[in-house]
């Protein structure tokens, strides 16, 4: 039997560059070799989008849209809708008393996050829980593999803690623990240079933007503001157009000639930019037609049909828990009318 994977994203926008070079382009690969599920965690999403339901909702097909127009196969990968699986929810719950508070405030990752949004004291307590959500994503469907950015790394220990912790209480063995695979560029630059790539902060290229609004972002991105003239040495560190050169470029020599060429002065921006434009264009050109054959009809359909499949899987684990923990109340009462 193949080993299972599982990842997934959340739902709060069309996926862009940043996811495929930090993990969609793994998944692709890993789908030939394992039992792969991806998850539209649109639940998750709610964490920090509770008061806009309807832009998670309608970005499930646009997300599903993404996975199928880069190459997910639905015949090898199943694709699962978060919201419709109600055993996550069941499992978090038992979860959470496994965990304390002072674990979850230390996660690095969360407390970047609510930074970053600036909740300061008023942190959702949903959202500060999410960690332990995703440990039921990952255990429910007895994931051994999950590939993801190094970002989502304290989210794997904290899964393998309550692993352990389950199966030691409960002197079971039902729970796996799981490894993360990390891909080469597990974070792509935005195109402002400033943070890493990101929809929520407008600068992500998206798999799906048409040509112009490509080129248009390709022309956008910071370079070296001390490169005034083309004749002027350059600077290669923190140029987010080498950095794209680097990830997406099929032709590394070629990138290194360029990027001596630069700074030794006497290669313009708009030359450097150009070669990225080219290169990008050719990548997702492809892309951007695959997604336009696809029809809402069909990408509905092989959701359902993902769901189906994992809520079967859902329901195996979660009467493998429920026996571990002994939750096996039985009705004692004819209630046949
Ligand atoms: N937290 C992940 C992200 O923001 C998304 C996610 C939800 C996930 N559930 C998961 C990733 C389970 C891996 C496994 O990208």
């Amino acid at each position: 039997m193949k080993k299972k994977i599982l990842t997934g994203d959340r739902p709060t926008g069309k996926l862009h560059l940043g996811h495929y070079i930090g993990s969609l382009q793994n998944r692709i690969k890993l789908q030939n070799d394992y039992d792969q599920y991806i998850l539209v965690a649109d639940v998750q999403a709610l964490t920090d989008h509770f008061d806009d339901p309807e832009k998670i909702t309608e970005n499930i097909i646009e997300v599903a849209k993404d996975y199928l127009s880069v190459g997910i196969n639905p015949n090898q990968t199943t694709i699962v809708v978060q919201s419709q699986i109600p055993e996550i929810a069941e499992l978090t719950v038992y979860y959470l008393n496994l965990v304390t508070v002072g674990q979850l405030s230390r996660n690095p990752t969360v407390k970047y996050e609510i930074h970053q949004k600036g909740y300061n004291e008023a942190v959702p307590a949903g959202f500060f829980c999410y960690p332990v959500s995703q440990a039921a994503d990952i255990t429910l469907f007895q994931a051994e593999l999950v590939p993801v950015g190094d970002d989502q790394l304290p989210m794997i220990e904290q899964t393998n803690e309550i692993v352990r912790r389950f199966n030691r209480l409960y002197h079971t063995n039902v729970l796996k623990e799981c490894k993360a695979i990390l891909s080469k560029t597990s974070r792509l630059v935005g195109i402002d240079g400033r943070s890493k790539s990101s929809k929520s902060l407008g600068n992500a290229i998206a798999l799906s933007d048409p040509p112009a609004v490509i080129k248009q972002k390709v022309f956008q991105m910071y370079t070296d503001p001390g490169h005034v003239k083309a004749s002027d040495p350059g600077r290669v560190e923190g140029n987010v157009v080498f950095s794209y050169l680097d990830a997406f470029h099929n032709d590394q020599e070629a990138v290194a000639d360029l990027k001596a060429q630069y700074k030794r002065g006497g290669l313009g921006d708009v030359v450097i930019k150009n070669s990225l434009n080219d290169c990008l264009q050719l990548l997702l050109e492809p892309i951007r037609e695959k997604r336009n054959s696809l029809d809402n009809k069909m990408v509905e359909e092989i959701l359902y049909h993902g769901t189906e499949k994992a809520a079967q899987l859902a329901k195996e684990t979660m009467k493998m828990v429920r026996e571990a923990m002994c939750i096996q109340f039985v009705w004692h009462i004819n209630n046949t009318k």
